[in-house]
């Protein structure tokens, strides 16, 4: 580990995935684990004028509960993001963060997450008037690019001209959505014009992938996880130095699963909805388990609460 990079004040955020970190893995998630120092809300955004009402259980400060907590909007002009940023104001937010990095074509193709990277004056536009008009912090998360990762070259510039509170970079293009090699010169190229601090997001599925980035990017010290951890929850404490016996990991694993059966069950209006939300969640938490394909499958199946809960005995009692 690099001399300037110190493991105590190491920072780790969970990232925004929409259907996946939703305000119930969030709360559940916080309950029984740890090592996650701020939460990302996956993204909210403006339809008729309005923010859609299946957002707003998802942004209500109650659900909201941990220490720190940034909401995320994907927005394509000035207006939309001065609209988002109020509402959010009013719900006692203090720090937002704009999606430059969402890489699906219904998105991109109105210019707005990766789709906003080829056009640098048009996010300078987005941001002035923001930061005219808005007392809150503002962080963005971005890609390389849309086309080509050499898009980030125009932004970075502009990036740096607003007093933004850190930038999160996911060193692909939209069209490698989330597979692919991860474009390390991507990175290297912001590490050093960028002069905001710098959160690396992509690929850390082990300590020994965060080690190996985190030499590779010597000096970064902020770190964003989303599918490691949804696939290995202990993965921030373990980063931070932190050991489970297969007891331990057992159990919490376990108390996890039940709260958060627990919580959809309290908030959602039918079985069938807590049933497709449960597989949801299994489609990631699977590869905490050794037979990973096998339990997904045998979850996957099921076709009633009372099926699901047979089949999760068996997958608990096979696997440990
Ligand atoms: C199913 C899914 C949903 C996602 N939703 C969002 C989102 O709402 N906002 C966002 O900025 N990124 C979103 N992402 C991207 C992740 O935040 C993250 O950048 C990406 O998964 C790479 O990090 P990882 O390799 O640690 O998972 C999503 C990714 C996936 C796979």
């Amino acid at each position: 580990m690099p001399a300037s990079v110190n493991q105590s004040t190491r920072l780790i955020y969970l990232a925004p995935l929409q259907g996946f970190t939703d305000f119930i893995y969030r709360k559940a998630y916080n309950e029984i684990f740890e090592g996650i120092d701020a939460f990302f809300i996956p993204y909210i955004s403006v339809k008729n004028e309005g923010v859609l009402k299946k957002y707003e259980k998802e942004i209500l400060p109650e659900n909201n509960q941990q220490t720190r907590v940034i909401p995320q909007v994907l927005a394509n002009n000035a207006i939309e993001l001065l609209f988002l940023s109020k509402f959010l104001a009013n719900k006692g937010y203090k720090e937002i963060n704009l999606n430059l990095g969402c890489p699906y074509p219904m998105v991109t193709n109105r210019a707005m997450g990766a789709g906003l990277l080829p056009h640098p004056d048009k996010l300078h536009q987005i941001l002035s008037s923001f930061f005219e008009n808005s007392n809150l912090s503002l962080s963005v998360k971005l890609r390389a690019g849309l086309i080509s990762p050499f898009e980030i070259e125009k932004i970075i510039p502009i990036l740096n001209q607003f007093p933004l509170s850190e930038v999160i970079f996911h060193p692909r293009i939209a069209r490698q959505l989330y597979e692919g090699e991860i474009i390390d010169s991507a990175f290297e190229f912001a590490k050093t014009n960028i002069k905001h601090r710098l959160v690396y997001n992509g690929d850390i599925f082990s300590p020994a992938n965060f080690n190996e980035r985190s030499q590779k990017f010597g000096g970064t010290n902020c770190w964003m996880l989303g599918r490691g951890v949804l696939m290995n929850p202990f993965l921030p404490a373990e980063i931070k130095g932190k050991n489970f016996s297969k007891d331990e990991k057992l159990l919490k694993l376990e108390t996890f699963h039940k709260r958060v059966f627990e919580l959809y069950t309290e908030k959602m209006d039918n079985d069938g909805n807590v049933l497709n939300k449960m597989k949801q969640f299994w489609i990631y938490f699977s590869y905490n388990f050794e037979k990973q394909a096998k339990s997904f499958k045998l979850i996957k199946k099921t076709n009633s609460l009372a099926q699901y809960q047979s089949a999760i005995k068996i997958v608990f009692w096979a696997n440990f």
